[in-house]
């Protein structure tokens, strides 16, 4: 249908309200809450802000208590003063925004339903599952090991696979070093009794999975009747959310559904549902969604990070004892594809593998 073309073409053809397609049920608008209660006042949230280079320095032992603080209460965190030059993010942003306004023939040339393609555009969550269509259009770009997957990404806009690749590479740089410090935080690196063992999974990370997801919100005429994307988990160990100044991102937090302050130059990070695994629940894979606006086009870069490909993922033997049982069975990124080709967006929350 003339919806599988997506929301930027749909806009191109002019909409003054929303179709069909794209209306939840009541119960399923941004205005509501999901107890039911209708939300009157938008609620904003600050999240913690984790500052990288402090990290680095004498305060890490409290920067680490922080961060341990965040995972548990929040699942999410701002990151700033991360040291990804601002010119590799501003570059990032503007090449994705050019994208999206190509003619929608050259954007076509790339749309698959292949979840495995190292290259997907595509529209909604699952287009080919979605009952409610989303306001979203999205180019997902897999990134590991980039000599195989990167002569696959769009060859325009011209710049495009320069730009997205420096831009990968330093986003994958710096999630090796947080998952590090998640690591430490959670007391699995540092004594030399623990070393060997759980250090090894930071090698693991470093020929981990990289997904990137460029997402593209256009202004919507009807936004109290629509999402961008549905509620749901993010799958990996940590998502490096990358957004334009325009808000939209929603997470739940004390029972409601609050909006995510942008702040300039940061990464919001969120706790995956493999990393929720791999503490053994210490840490949370918090449910999060998008909402639109009726005035500006929004930009955001997910870039998310697993184990590799067929890897297992499975609670941390460290974090496991008589007081804190095994709360999870194995899993692994295959598996979790397997899933989301074969159910409804809204069962995205992917912890059946919660024992
Ligand atoms: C996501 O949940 O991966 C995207 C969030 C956003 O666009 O802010
Ligand atoms: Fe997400």
């Amino acid at each position: 249908s003339q919806y599988q073309k997506g929301v930027k073409h749909l806009c191109e053809n002019g909409v003054n309200k929303v179709p069909k397609k794209y209306i939840l049920p009541a119960s399923d608008r941004p205005r509501m809450n999901y107890d039911g209660k209708l939300n009157v006042r938008k609620q904003n949230l600050k999240l913690p802000v984790i500052d990288f280079s402090e990290l680095q320095g004498a305060n890490r032992p409290q920067v680490l208590k922080s961060l341990a603080n965040a995972c548990e209460q929040y699942g999410f965190f701002q990151l700033v003063n991360h040291g990804i030059p601002s010119d590799v993010i501003s570059s990032m942003i503007d090449v994705s925004t050019r994208f999206f306004e190509l003619p929608f023939e050259e954007r076509a040339k790339y749309m698959s339903s292949d979840m495995h393609a190292p290259v997907r555009y595509g529209t909604s969550f699952n287009q080919n599952k979605d009952t409610v269509f989303c306001w979203r259009d999205f180019l997902k770009l897999m990134c590991h090991p980039p000599s195989d997957v990167l002569p696959h990404w769009p060859s325009s806009p011209g710049d495009l696979r320069k730009l997205a690749a420096t831009y990968s590479k330093e986003t994958k740089n710096l999630f090796l070093m947080v998952m590090e410090a998640i690591l430490e935080s959670l007391g699995l690196v540092g004594t030399t009794e623990n070393k060997t063992k759980e250090e090894d999974i930071l090698k693991d990370f470093q020929d981990g999975s990289q997904l990137m997801v460029v997402n593209c919100y256009p202004p919507c005429p009807e936004p109290n009747l629509t999402l961008g994307m549905p509620p749901h988990s993010d799958y990996g160990f940590l998502t490096l959310l990358l957004q334009d100044e325009v808000e939209g991102l929603q997470i739940q937090f004390q029972e409601k559904w609050v909006t995510v302050q942008p702040i300039a130059n940061s990464f919001v990070v969120n706790v995956g549902d493999h990393l929720e695994i791999f503490s053994n629940g210490k840490y949370k894979s918090v449910l999060h969604r998008v909402s639109v606006n009726s005035k500006k086009s929004r930009t955001s870069v997910a870039s998310l990070h697993t184990l590799p490909f067929k890897c297992t993922v499975r609670p941390s033997p460290k974090l496991i004892d008589e007081e804190n049982p095994r709360r999870y069975k194995d899993t692994n990124f295959a598996t979790f594809l397997e899933y989301i080709s074969s159910c409804e967006p809204k069962r995205k929350n992917f912890l059946d593998s919660r024992k």
